[in-house]
């Protein structure tokens, strides 16, 4: 049966200059290049400069997604924006993106919090909006400036995060309701509120008027991470129809390369299925899946056809997967 289906018709993604390495992090706090690589997979991270922002990232993976998907910033229906670094605490950062990209007056902006999973909220509601019909060309952005709210002083996290930001171009396109077709197949998303204490950053704007650092309690989010990730990849494989057998990639959070690797082996996946770009890029939250796609596409690796998961976890907690053929 016909449906419609979003399709990923461009992909982009930037990563600040200034690039922080293990071994300079070493030099600020008690920590060393081999206990950050070998506890986390992490060599290397991007980091803002002062005066650069989350909404001057987005752009700049915006304005890329928008060239490879050969449209114009007019054509664009609706923007969506994940991130827990917004510019400020209203209006939306995405409505900011909206009018330096030069989006119709009138286009629709919104932020979506959702931590670490927010790539896969924002692109379950992109493409909630487009099979209903309320928008034919969707515009979705993570985008994090982390290390605004990172403690530079606590080894513990400073050493896990980075900044970035990665963009996807959704269009509407009619298929045939079956695995072959292109497009998003199946997302889903899920949150535990009882595990809200976990995973946050230590202000906020009701309780301290500060924005606050981030806190975890690492062990914790490392054990539900392997599960809720593994649970959202078999739930939205089993909606589309599909095998882990039949995935060409897995896309998953980049949080920590032990996770990943967990996910991997019980989803029983080839490593070399997998992909990984936490080495150069640490935990940058909502942007890690956008921003291993749009590379991944960028060096030819992941191609027109391929069958891909994106599976996510974070603060919230929050998690999810999405089905999609590119
Ligand atoms: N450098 C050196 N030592 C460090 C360190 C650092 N950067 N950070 C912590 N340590 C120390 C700890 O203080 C602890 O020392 P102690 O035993 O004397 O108290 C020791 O290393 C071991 O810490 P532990 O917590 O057992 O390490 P771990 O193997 O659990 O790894 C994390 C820690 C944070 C890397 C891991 O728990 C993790 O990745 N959790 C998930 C985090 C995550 O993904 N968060 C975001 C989700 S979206």
């Amino acid at each position: 049966m016909t449906c419609i289906r979003s399709e990923i018709i461009g992909h982009g993604h930037y990563l600040p200059a200034k690039e922080l390495t293990n071994d300079d992090l070493a030099k600020i706090v008690d920590t060393s290049d081999e206990w950050i690589s070998t506890r986390t997979g992490i060599k290397s991270r991007h980091v803002a400069a002062e005066d650069e922002y989350t909404s001057d990232l987005a752009v700049k993976a915006a304005q890329m997604a928008i060239r490879t998907a050969n449209i114009s910033a007019e054509d664009i229906d609706a923007i969506v924006l994940a991130t827990v670094t917004p510019d400020n605490t209203t209006p939306a950062t995405s409505a900011k993106i909206a009018g330096k990209l030069g989006l119709k007056v009138g286009t629709p902006a919104f932020d979506i919090s959702a931590a670490c999973s927010g790539f896969v909220y924002a692109l379950t509601m992109a493409d909630n909006m487009i099979r209903l019909a309320q928008a034919k060309t969707v515009l979705v952005v993570s985008a994090e400036t982390l290390s605004k709210i990172t403690d530079w002083t606590d080894r513990n996290t400073c050493v896990l995060f980075g900044d970035g930001a990665g963009a996807v171009v959704l269009r509407a396109k009619e298929g045939n309701g079956t695995s072959e077709d292109t497009g998003i197949l199946a997302t889903k998303i899920y949150a535990d509120g009882s595990q809200y204490d976990n995973l946050l950053s230590n202000g906020g704007v009701s309780t301290t008027q500060t924005a606050g650092h981030l806190w975890m309690n690492g062990k914790e989010v490392f054990k539900y991470a392997i599960n809720s990730l593994t649970q959202a990849a078999e739930e939205v494989m089993s909606m589309g129809g599909v095998t882990s057998q039949d995935l060409d990639w897995l896309i998953p959070h980049q949080a920590n390369v032990r996770i990943i690797s967990g996910v991997g082996q019980k989803l029983g996946l080839p490593e070399e299925k997998v992909i990984v770009t936490i080495d150069h890029q640490a935990n940058t939250s909502a942007a890690t899946i956008p921003l291993a796609l749009s590379e991944s596409m960028e060096k030819g690796l992941i191609k027109k056809g391929d069958l891909v998961v994106f599976n996510a976890m974070g603060a919230g907690f929050t998690w999810g997967g999405a089905l999609v053929r590119i």
